[in-house]
């Protein structure tokens, strides 16, 4: 079955992964999302961010196994009922299971071995948990060649679970969090836990470690669209450590990662929040009679709105909303669209942030 390569417990040589260069790129990463905090709670309704940034996070993450969807095919799903795609029913679990992970770190404040599991489970919907069948081999993609063999025995693959969450859970070192966070990420995939779902359930771990140690209040930095534009570094750097025991190249990766999709998504939140001031005013002006500021709120926090959603939110008779959301396409802020036998009323502007 190819080498088998020791993984070594946590923490690594202390001398490997505080250098120069990753102490000066720190910075630059931690400001970026220290900023970006900042900048999302001047959103006034932040499940508007979080629905928005939570869903690209779950279509881009499983775009790097190769599960792609599109945006409208997911929002579709998730407004309608009905048959879904096997891919975009990935994507759904994906999101469901951040906001699982939130739920989790937020009400305890620590991940035990068996909440990994409840993420990598809700991921990929079967009950097999922790690896207990030897055989699991990494390997290149292209070319078929075994390039890592993580650990194979189920005790042994506990015993490192149980030394991550060691330092997942508490600084130990007294790292700065976003090189522990480097750090963590490389170990949990070499760890390699699971038959399946590793990278996801990993890229998961990321954001929820980021609440944890409070870089972030909402689950909103995505990290995957940047690792899906720079996958072969990805792939070769998570290797490099492997095979060399040599940290920096993998470290300012992520940090970068980090520095990058920080700036990104504050333009988004800073698009976001014009479209909203704009779309409000022109509710107020155009539609003054039934303007209401959830009904416009509504209409950002589910991009594909529909009759249902105004009954619950507005607490209106069908009628009145079904008249509002005509109301809203009337004055240019939705379309309308049948899927099915539903009507669906789209907030294609937003939509069009979200894309880019
Ligand atoms: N040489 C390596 N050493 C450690 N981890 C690796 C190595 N090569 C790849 N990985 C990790 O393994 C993951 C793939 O494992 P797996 O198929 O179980 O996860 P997934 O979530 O189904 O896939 P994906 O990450 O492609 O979406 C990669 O995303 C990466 O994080
Ligand atoms: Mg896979």
């Amino acid at each position: 079955m190819g080498q088998i390569n020791n993984l070594e417990k946590l923490p690594p040589q202390r001398n490997k992964i505080e250098t120069l260069k990753i102490l000066r790129q720190l910075s630059f990463s931690a400001n970026a999302l220290g900023e970006l905090k900042g900048d999302a709670k001047t959103i006034p309704n932040q499940t508007i961010l979080i629905n928005a940034v939570v869903l690209q996070e779950a279509k881009e993450s499983s775009e790097i196994e190769n599960i792609i969807t599109t945006q409208d095919q997911l929002y579709k799903a998730l407004t309608t009922s009905g048959k879904q795609a096997v891919q975009v029913k990935e994507v759904i679990n994906y999101r469901k299971a951040i906001f699982t992970g939130f739920k989790i770190i937020k009400e305890q404040g620590f991940l035990r071995v068996s909440d990994i599991e409840t993420i990598q489970k809700t991921i990929v919907e079967n009950n097999a948990g922790v690896r207990t069948m030897a055989g699991t081999v990494l390997k290149n993609e292209r070319t078929g060649e075994i390039v890592y063999t993580p650990p194979q025995e189920k005790s042994e693959i506990l015993d490192l679970l149980v030394n991550f969450l060691e330092y997942f859970n508490i600084n130990r070192m007294d790292l700065h969090p976003l090189i522990n966070l480097a750090v963590l990420h490389y170990q949990f995939e070499s760890i390699h836990p699971f038959y399946d779902g590793n990278g996801r359930t990993g890229r998961i771990l990321n954001i929820l470690y980021l609440i944890l140690n409070n870089f972030l209040d909402i689950p909103i930095l995505y990290l995957s669209s940047y690792i899906n534009q720079n996958k072969s570094d990805y792939y070769r750097l998570l290797n490099k450590v492997n095979k060399t025991g040599e940290w920096e190249e993998y470290i300012l990766y992520i940090l970068k990662g980090i520095e990058e999709t920080s700036l990104k998504t504050i333009d988004k939140i800073n698009n976001i929040k014009a479209l909203l001031e704009v779309s409000i005013s022109t509710a107020r002006k155009k539609a003054s009679k039934i303007y209401r500021k959830e009904l416009i709120e509504l209409i950002f926090e589910q991009p594909y709105s529909k009759i249902d959603f105004v009954v619950k939110r507005l607490n209106v008779e069908r009628k009145a909303a079904s008249r509002y959301l005509k109301k809203l396409e009337e004055i240019g802020l939705l379309k309308s669209e049948k899927i099915g036998r539903e009507v669906v009323y789209i907030n294609e502007e937003l939509i069009d942030i979200l894309k880019n």
